[in-house]
């Protein structure tokens, strides 16, 4: 990634793109354009190309129009750019300073631009045999902005590191492609690094992911990875669902709901990129990601409705619909963690098509035991643009989820709603005393198959950079 001072604007060689807000004045160095400026329209998203001669400004300029700068934040300055990197496939150097405002910092706008450029230029290219070639992008500024857009573009590559692994088709990804993916990143970043197959799951007695894994005839894989940058201090976990498919088991999906459950092991990938991240930028602070990874799917042994399943906590639990599989993977995984000695979780997975319709694409539903840790986490979401949203989790959740006569609790509840609660009660039941807790489900901000001007389809790296942010 070239960075240009603005003393060497004349040796840019590639299209200069300059955004503009409607009204703006023109920084002394770029007054030459006023003069093309005079007819032009710089409602947001319009684009103008001008050839100019004067050998003392690149030849090449290309006019980006912002609208109004007061409905202007760093997100939306960050998604133009990346929006037009996007639309131009072609090699831009970006001027940064007339993309700052009154109320957007040159060092924000940079931040931003240079992320976005990164997170846009993204496109899933790991099967495909023809491979497009991507544009370079640089930035022009006044200030120096160099240590601000590499950390931003290293924040991407990690968040576009979790869409590669998330749009991987599931005959590629499977659990143990996942474990040997996160075993190649722990080498790579000298992380430690364990995998539990089935042999030893059964040892520990993980019962619930071994339960789920019946019906698949692949492995599962319980993967845990530490970063320890903050000796002694206390350890966070991030413990991720990796679901590589969810046929749904026995009350299999239907045709239009099996559709995109490759996408069923985000939280997976998402939890192990930020742990990718965290370790990249070096953060204060002790974090393990743990993975639980299986498919679900239908098989001679495969379980079924009525079984009780003997969780690694000791807790019994009752099977009422195999398609409720996540919190059973999770169940153990959140149980393991605790036991390796995390005093923080925070979880995410793809866990409820409840989540989808309450909240749609945009949001994350959120739950916690501890109102401060959300708040943490909240305040780096504002920082990064990613959207939080709290849902409700009370007694009366639990007592639904704890309603079998057979078992501790059953998987399932049907027939009251609130999908979404009753997942995230079931989820507490196995957090112990003393352990803060937020569950993310990611079911509808995970991917998004229409892609967006700024963005590919597929698998978004959802909560990735807010983690990053969270733990710098
Ligand atoms: N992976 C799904 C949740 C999901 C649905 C994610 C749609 C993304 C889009 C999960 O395992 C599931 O099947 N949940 C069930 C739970 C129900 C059986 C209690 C659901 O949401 O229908
Ligand atoms: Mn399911
Ligand atoms: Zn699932």
């Amino acid at each position: 990634m070239k960075i240009y001072r603005l003393s060497d604007l004349s040796a840019v060689a590639s299209w200069l793109a300059v955004p503009i807000y409607k009204g703006a004045t023109l920084p002394s160095e770029l007054e030459f354009l006023k003069e093309y400026l005079e007819d032009l329209s710089l409602e947001k998203g319009k684009s103008f190309r001008i050839l100019q001669t004067d050998s003392r400004y690149p030849k090449h300029i290309l006019i980006l129009g912002l609208g109004d700068k007061e409905s202007m934040t760093p997100q939306k300055a960050g998604e133009t750019i990346g929006e037009c990197v996007r639309r131009e496939k072609e090699d831009l150097c970006i001027f940064i300073d007339t993309l700052a405002c009154d109320h957007i910092s040159v060092q924000d706008a940079a931040r931003e631009a240079s992320y976005y450029a990164e997170y846009a230029l993204y496109d899933f290219t790991k099967i495909r045999r023809e491979k497009e070639t991507v544009p370079e992008i640089s930035f022009i500024s006044s200030q120096d902005i160099s240590s601000l857009c590499e950390q931003a573009r290293l924040t991407a590559s990690c968040v576009n590191h979790a869409r590669d692994l998330g749009n991987m088709p599931n005959n590629f990804m499977t659990p143990e492609d996942l474990a040997e993916e996160a075993s190649r990143l722990s080498q790579e970043l000298n992380l430690d690094c364990e995998i539990l197959t089935n042999k030893e799951l059964e040892e520990i007695g993980a019962g619930a992911l071994l339960g789920v894994n019946r019906g698949s005839s692949h492995g599962a894989r319980l993967i845990t990875l530490r970063y320890e940058g903050d000796p002694g201090a206390p350890w966070t976990a991030l413990v991720g669902k990796g679901l590589t498919f969810d046929a749904g088991g026995y009350n299999l999906k239907s045709a239009s709901g099996m559709d995109g459950m490759k996408f069923d092991m985000c939280g997976a990938a998402n939890a192990l990129c930020a742990l990718e991240l965290i370790a990249r930028q070096k953060g204060k602070a002790n974090v393990m990601a743990v993975l639980g990874a299986t498919e679900n799917k239908i098989g001679p042994d495969a379980y079924t409705c009525n079984e009780v399943l003997v969780s690694l906590s000791g807790k019994t639990i009752e099977i009422t619909n195999t398609d409720a599989e996540g919190r059973l993977v999770l169940c153990d995984a959140i149980t393991y963690a605790q036991q390796q000695g995390a005093k923080k979780i925070i979880d995410l997975a793809t866990l409820t098509g409840a989540c989808v319709a309450a909240l749609g694409k945009n949001y994350t539903g959120a739950f916690t035991n501890a109102p401060e840790f959300l708040d943490a986490l909240e305040k780096a979401g504002q920082k990064t643009g990613e959207k939080l949203w709290q849902l409700p989790l009370d007694e009366y959740f639990h007592e639904q989820v704890q309603k079998s006569t057979v078992a501790d609790m059953n998987n399932c509840v049907s027939g009251i709603g609130a999908g979404s609660s009753l997942a995230a009660a079931f989820l507490e039941e196995f957090i112990e005393e003393g352990v803060q807790w937020i569950h993310l489900d990611i079911a509808g901000s995970s991917d998004f198959s229409d892609g967006k001007p700024y963005m590919a389809k597929g698998a978004t790296g959802v909560m990735v950079r807010t983690l990053g942010e969270m733990f710098r």
